[in-house]
């Protein structure tokens, strides 16, 4: 190993609004040594997730949240370079909570191991990570869609979204994606096999709710909240079910807003809204994964990964997210597989 410094994004302040390069600052030290019991881990690609926005945030969460000067939190795909475990050699291929830097030495116990026989080592932290896990046990468990059941879900070619239509198609659902451009609407029928794409920018979303399932929406898996969750509100099914997956839509803004109001909704049609955190589910997830895996060697799940060059670029990547620059699970190339 002939690196000896290692870079770590931290954040130099909370951001107001869209995350800016003000808010992160790149602070080096020397590449640690693992002892006894810790692996030593260069990190290989870094996982960006619009979750870390509510971290940098200040005030209550379901998770601790940064102060500043602290490291950007995250997870990465990463090789061991040296292993004082058992559990591991050097050349493993691993996933971990290690934040947005370069290298770093854990307990063995804090890695996970990345099998490359279930898909390439990328999708660890991608179709076959948390994303994936998070698309189905929303999808699966918490709003049970049937054959038949119009799905919509919004953030519809992202990390989760373009796997939840995916799962929704092998169940037998007549699936509605909404995504910010014409490029992703596309995609999403041409190469994902959608039965309908509303680009939420262009378009308005109830009246093309109503033209593409007159019959009303019976399950929503929602990632961005706002007016797009209002549309398919007024368009909601008799037993409609929504699972509120995120809100990316609210994640810049000062103070919550309000709504949505037309809950009325929800009492004429005995709808319901319930929302989950992806390990809520962890015990299942290594099925989950194998299951993924072979959906998509079998060709019925398709996965787009949108790479970003250089650990340089990481926080400019990461405020794409929400701009929609994104196209696909986003991650940062940070050193050669
Ligand atoms: N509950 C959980 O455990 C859990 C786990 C993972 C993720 N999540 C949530 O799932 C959602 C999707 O995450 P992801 O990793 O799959 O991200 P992603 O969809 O790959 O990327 C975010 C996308 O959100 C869309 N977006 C950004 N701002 C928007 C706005 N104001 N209105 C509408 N769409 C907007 C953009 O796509 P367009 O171009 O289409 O606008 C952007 O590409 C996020 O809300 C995230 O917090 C929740």
């Amino acid at each position: 190993m002939s690196e000896t410094v290692n870079r770590a994004w931290t954040m130099a302040s909370r951001p107001e609004g869209e995350p800016a390069a003000e808010n992160f600052a790149l602070v080096e030290s020397p590449v640690p040594v693992a002892i006894h019991g810790e692996v030593l881990i260069r990190t290989l690609y870094l996982s960006l997730d619009p979750y870390m926005r509510g971290r940098m945030r200040g005030g209550p969460s379901y998770a601790a949240t940064l102060e500043p000067g602290d490291m950007m939190i995250g997870e990465v795909v990463a090789r061991i370079e040296q292993s004082e475990s058992t559990l591991y050699k050097v050349g493993d291929i691993v996933r971990s909570s290690i934040g947005w830097q370069e290298w770093a030495a854990v307990p063995a116990h804090d890695v996970r191991p990345v099998n490359p026989d279930l898909g390439p080592i990328s999708t660890g932290v991608g179709v076959l990570g948390m994303p994936g896990m998070t698309a189905y046990f929303g999808l699966l468990e918490v709003l049970k869609p049937r054959a038949g059941d119009t799905l919509v879900v919004s953030a519809a070619s992202g990390a989760v979204g373009a796997v939840v239509g995916q799962i929704g198609k092998i169940n037998g659902c007549f699936v509605i994606g909404v995504a910010g451009s014409d490029e992703k609407c596309a995609y999403l029928i041409d190469e994902l096999g959608f039965d309908g794409s509303i680009n939420y920018k262009t378009q308005d979303v109830s009246a093309e709710l109503v033209r593409l399932s007159p019959s009303g929406v019976n399950v929503y898996f929602d990632n961005v909240g706002g007016p797009i969750t209002d549309a398919v509100m007024e368009n909601l099914a008799f037993k409609g079910r929504i699972a509120i997956c995120g809100q990316i839509s609210q994640y810049n803004a000062a103070t919550p807003q309000m709504g949505p109001r037309n809950f009325s909704v929800m009492t004429r049609m005995r709808a319901r809204i319930e929302g989950f955190l992806v390990y809520d589910f962890e015990l299942q997830h290594e099925i989950a994964r194998v299951r993924i895996s072979n959906w998509i060697k079998d060709g019925r799940i398709k996965y787009k990964e949108d790479i970003v060059d250089g650990f340089d670029n990481a926080p400019s990547a990461f405020a794409g997210l929400f701009r929609g620059d994104n196209f696909g699970k986003l991650l940062v190339k940070v050193s050669d597989e």
